[in-house]
């Protein structure tokens, strides 16, 4: 473990921060200091993870280039009350999609409820978990595609997900867009706070799935319909042979391209 590279910590919202050339998973390791006595927001930042995690039992693997992270904060220090953090991952994903638009990188969507998805495949995924015994903290994993080229992994693989290297051609050098995606998480989480009401019509503008026909899974089991949109509350809109139902969790499965 070493210190974060010079600059990061002043030209961000951190309070503190610990880089790793090889850590098991950022937020396996934001879940353990998580618990103890921590300047937040902390950031836990891995060159390498060697078991990265995705939602529920899914592994998050990336190769060397990968930006791989995890915040670790007090979403009421921002002002977001308990209420509204179901609507955090599609507000992180927001922050995410309008980082990399500033960046002049088109076609870059929200994929409903916590992907971003970069010329129609995945590009970057979103994990927040609570921090045991610390109920007013969260750690929030992020992990982007930035310069692993994908272009020799399985072809599934390639199907699903995709870099900015592969997109773009270019490569960009970590610790100056991970200090702006920073900046854009502080703005993008405050604004959450402060006046919730303006993200429901950026996440439909944003929204990826909107008009596709999903195969939608969750504790009820799974359907088959097509997305209307995100409604104001985070829920994702499916229209279903019996009607419009709505789903506050689970998987969604692209049904066509
Ligand atoms: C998903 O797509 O299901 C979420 C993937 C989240 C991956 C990131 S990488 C940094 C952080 N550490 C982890 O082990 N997972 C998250």
């Amino acid at each position: 473990m070493t210190d974060l590279p010079a600059g990061l910590l002043q030209q961000s919202f951190l309070a503190g921060g610990e880089f790793h050339y090889e850590l098991n998973s950022t937020s396996t390791r934001a879940l353990e200091v998580g618990a103890g006595d921590i300047p937040l927001p902390y950031l836990i930042w891995a060159e390498q993870q060697a078991a990265g995690r995705g939602r529920g039992h899914n592994i998050w693997w990336a190769g060397p280039g990968a930006l791989t992270f995890t915040i670790l904060l007090s979403p009421q220090s921002l002002g977001i009350a308990p209420a509204q953090w179901p609507g955090l991952s599609l507000c992180v994903g927001t922050a995410i999609c309008q980082f990399l638009q500033r960046m002049q990188i088109p076609d870059v969507r929200l994929k409903w409820p916590n992907d971003v998805y970069l010329s129609s495949r995945k590009v970057c995924g979103v994990l927040i978990e609570s921090v045991a015994c610390r109920p007013d903290r969260l750690a929030i994993g992020i992990g982007i595609n930035v310069n692993n080229s994908l272009l020799n992994a399985p072809p599934e693989i390639q199907q699903r997900a995709t870099s900015l290297v592969d997109v773009l051609s270019t490569t960009h050098s970590l610790v100056p867009f991970l200090t702006g995606l920073l900046q854009e998480l502080d703005s993008v989480l405050t604004l959450f706070g402060r006046a919730p009401k303006e993200f429901p019509p950026l996440w439909r503008d944003l929204c990826w799935l909107t008009g596709r026909q999903v195969r939608m899974t969750d504790v009820r089991g799974s359907v088959t319909g097509t997305v209307l949109g995100i409604a104001d509350d985070g829920a994702l809109r499916v229209r279903l042979p019996e009607g419009e139902s709505r789903f506050v969790s689970g998987t969604v499965e692209p049904l066509s391209a």
